[in-house]
């Protein structure tokens, strides 16, 4: 079987989905793997760290998947109107794999169908523990809350942890996370660990015991409708004003007399919450910093923009970063590549050397968008 990974040509997109690692498991497993030429140098992994694993590398884009039975990518495929026509290089029969964000593109998955591709979108994977090693969401927004916290003690001009010197004491830093999913435990655990005081909210009430296990300070905001606010998919649903408005009430204090504020709140299939508003932003200290990891979906912040680092009036700085994994690059490919990698082995027929797909497995059920020429998700269908 031959498989194909493909240079990202997006802009800011820095991340391959595949590492030496994974190429190196592909070929163990007796696949021919073509790397795009070029496609790793945005994580620093140059051709021939795929070379010495046994990829070979191809020239451009259509070299590599004109004859691939596998296509690996970050993100979706480019159409003939954005530049490349990458999902014209795709051969009809072959298989893509990518995070396609096929809910909000169905023109795209019409293409991709009309190519006669079939097609996985990987941020479709269901949230359970079998899947949990195949989970790009989680892979990736695990390294966005890091770098959140990275880039706001970076751009905020005091230090995180308390420091009693001979030259005087400093308090430690105040730091808020909206939204203890995936993203926002990693930036408690982050900020924790540079000793800053962390406190925390969300509206699904099982995030206070995660929270207060990493030393978070958790805000409860409406104990009852917090227990009825998580779906069986263990996502947020979207609260009643009157929870809304509870919420503002309990965290204005806290938003005032933090240094910085990590949003991460979302809601999949809808726009982001607001949560911090334009007078929470105008009452906080100068030199406060605010990460929104919500601004691709319209941001939890008043002031938020998009891939933009803004400051208000009052001195607030806004991180509007959309694509926070793709800044760590390295880490992010490899972890994605990873994902791949363990969604992908389980379809390797040894014996006939090509892909042996369980058509009715749970996993492979949720992420297939299009199939024999049709988009087949119940989603998208019809
Ligand atoms: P997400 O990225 O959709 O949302 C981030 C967080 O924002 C969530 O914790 C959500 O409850 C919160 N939120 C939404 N609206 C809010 C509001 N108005 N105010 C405050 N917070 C708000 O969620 P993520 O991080 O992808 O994880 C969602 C759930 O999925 C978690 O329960 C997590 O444990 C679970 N999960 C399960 C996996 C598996 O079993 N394979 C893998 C990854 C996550």
């Amino acid at each position: 079987m031959q498989i194909a990974v493909l240079k990202e040509r997006r802009a800011g997109e820095f991340r391959v989905a595949a590492s030496p690692d994974s190429v190196k498991k592909f070929v163990a497993a007796g696949c021919k793997v073509a790397v795009e030429a070029g496609a790793g140098a945005g994580s620093q992994i140059s051709d021939d760290a795929f070379k010495d694993v046994g990829a070979t590398i191809a020239a451009d884009a259509a070299s590599a998947a004109g004859s691939a039975d596998l296509v690996l990518k970050i993100q979706k495929p480019m159409t003939a109107a954005e530049g490349t026509d990458e999902v014209g290089y795709l051969k009809s029969g072959s298989v893509l794999m990518a995070h396609l964000q096929a809910l909000t593109d169905k023109p795209l998955m019409e293409a991709l169908a009309k190519q006669g591709v079939t097609t996985f979108a990987l941020e479709l994977m269901p949230r359970i523990s079998r899947a949990q090693a195949m989970d790009i969401l989680s892979s990736q927004s695990n390294l966005s809350g890091y770098k959140a916290v990275v880039d706001a003690a970076s751009t905020f001009g005091r230090a995180m942890p308390m420091m009693m010197t001979a030259a005087g004491t400093i308090a430690p830093a105040r730091v808020l996370v909206f939204g203890a999913g995936v993203a926002g435990l990693q930036a408690i655990a982050t900020a924790k660990r540079m000793g800053a005081v962390v406190l925390a909210t969300d509206v699904r009430y099982a995030a206070k015991e995660q929270v207060e296990s990493l030393g978070g300070k958790f805000i409860v905001v409406d104990e009852e409708k917090m227990k009825a606010a998580e779906t069986s998919a263990g996502y947020a649903k979207e609260m009643d004003d009157d929870f809304k408005k509870k919420q503002a009430e309990a965290v204005k204090t806290e938003v005032l007399k933090s240094d910085i504020v990590i949003t991460t709140a979302l809601i999949p299939g809808r726009p982001a919450p607001k949560l911090v508003t334009a007078d929470m932003v105008a009452g906080m200290k100068a030199g406060s910093v605010i990460v929104d990891l919500a601004a691709e979906a319209g941001g939890n912040v008043d002031g938020t923009v998009k891939d933009e680092v803004t400051t208000t009036a009052n001195g607030v700085t806004i991180i509007g970063y959309t694509n926070m994994p793709s800044r760590l690059g390295r880490d992010a490919s490899t972890f994605f590549a990873k994902n791949i990698l363990n969604f992908v082995t389980p379809m390797l027929d040894k014996e006939s050397g090509t892909l042996k797909i369980n058509w009715d497995d749970e996993l492979v059920k949720g992420t297939l968008v299009t199939k024999d020429g049709n988009i087949v998700h119940p989603q998208l269908a019809g």
